[in-house]
């Protein structure tokens, strides 16, 4: 997106305050930072150091968004789901261990100053990059309806900080079959008919994408989504995470980390 999100990036150590899992999944990571690299636009990400772990080095850093931060308490915060390597290193963090991080890195989300009722839609861990968005749009007194998605119940997270934020959170699991795609097509066409929606948010579901590209396209609504790549430099050097987008009637090669995470909705494709 053309925010001015990127303003200065910093390699920090930072000091793990606590590591505690909030289901059997996932883990939330809280942080002592310098201040100086807490000037973080929603949407964008840290990339993060993992630690030795049982005798083995995981090279590559691990991008990851943020979920929480304040600037006034040094803390950043990061929400994640035990994945492979990498996940699992960070995953054995102890309180009052170093932690190096390097960012904030990419571009974030992009609150237009005509939105005035918004609409995030996120499933899982997606949950995580959309929750500072929460959080801003809350600050500037923007309207949020949250439409979280989940394999189950208890597979939901955040729903708290969303409550606090909202009082539009509608919940949808697999177990139930309320986040089929038929079922969310139906509730966002009747969310339009019940109120304005000036733009969508969403993160990382190649069905959401698909479901959203419609809609947006249908109703000439602007979306943004932060898309999710594998990465390697994380600083736009190395090109491994190069997707195509289509904008105009042409096919458009960028660089998740660096022109993204965060990207229009109309321009991005499904994989
Ligand atoms: C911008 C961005 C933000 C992200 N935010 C979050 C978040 O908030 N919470 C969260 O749980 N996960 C997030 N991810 C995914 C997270 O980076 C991967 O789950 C993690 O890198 C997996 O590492 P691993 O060593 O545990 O897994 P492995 O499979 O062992 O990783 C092997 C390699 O593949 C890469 N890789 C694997 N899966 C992914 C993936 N989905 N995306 C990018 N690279 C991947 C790793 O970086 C590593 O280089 C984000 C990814 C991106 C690109
Ligand atoms: S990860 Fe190296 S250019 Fe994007």
């Amino acid at each position: 997106m053309d925010n001015k999100s990127r303003i200065k990036i910093y390699e920090v150590d930072t000091e793990v305050i606590s590591n505690n899992y909030i289901n059997n999944d996932y883990k939330h990571l809280i942080l002592r930072a310098p201040s100086r690299a807490l000037d973080i636009v929603p949407g964008q990400f840290f990339h993060l150091q993992c630690p030795t772990f049982e005798g083995s080095i995981s090279f590559l850093r691990r991008p990851m968004s943020v979920y929480q931060f304040s600037k006034k308490e040094k803390q950043i915060e990061f929400l994640y789901k035990l994945h492979g390597k990498g996940t699992r290193a960070i995953s054995n963090l102890k309180k009052n261990n170093i932690f190096n991080i390097v960012g904030p890195l990419g571009k974030g989300f992009l609150l237009e100053e005509n939105y005035k009722n918004i609409v995030l839609i996120a499933r899982g861990v997606g949950l995580a990059t959309l929750a500072p968005l929460g959080n801003l749009a809350f600050e500037k007194g923007i309207n949020l309806t949250v439409i979280c998605s989940a394999r189950s119940k208890e597979h939901l997270m955040s729903i708290d900080l969303f409550n606090s934020l909202s009082n539009k959170v509608i919940t949808v699991t697999d177990n139930d079959g309320s986040s089929s795609m038929v079922n969310l097509e139906l509730l966002i066409n009747n969310l339009m008919l019940s109120q304005s929606v000036d733009a969508f948010f969403t993160c990382g579901s190649n069905r959401i994408l698909k479901l959203l590209k419609k809609l947006c396209g249908l109703n000439n609504i602007p979306g943004q989504i932060a898309l999710e790549q594998q990465m390697a430099c994380g600083i736009g050097m190395c090109f491994c995470c190069v997707r195509p987008f289509e904008i105009g009637n042409k096919i458009i090669q960028k660089r998740v980390c660096n022109e993204g995470p965060v990207f229009r909705i109309s321009e991005a494709l499904p994989w």
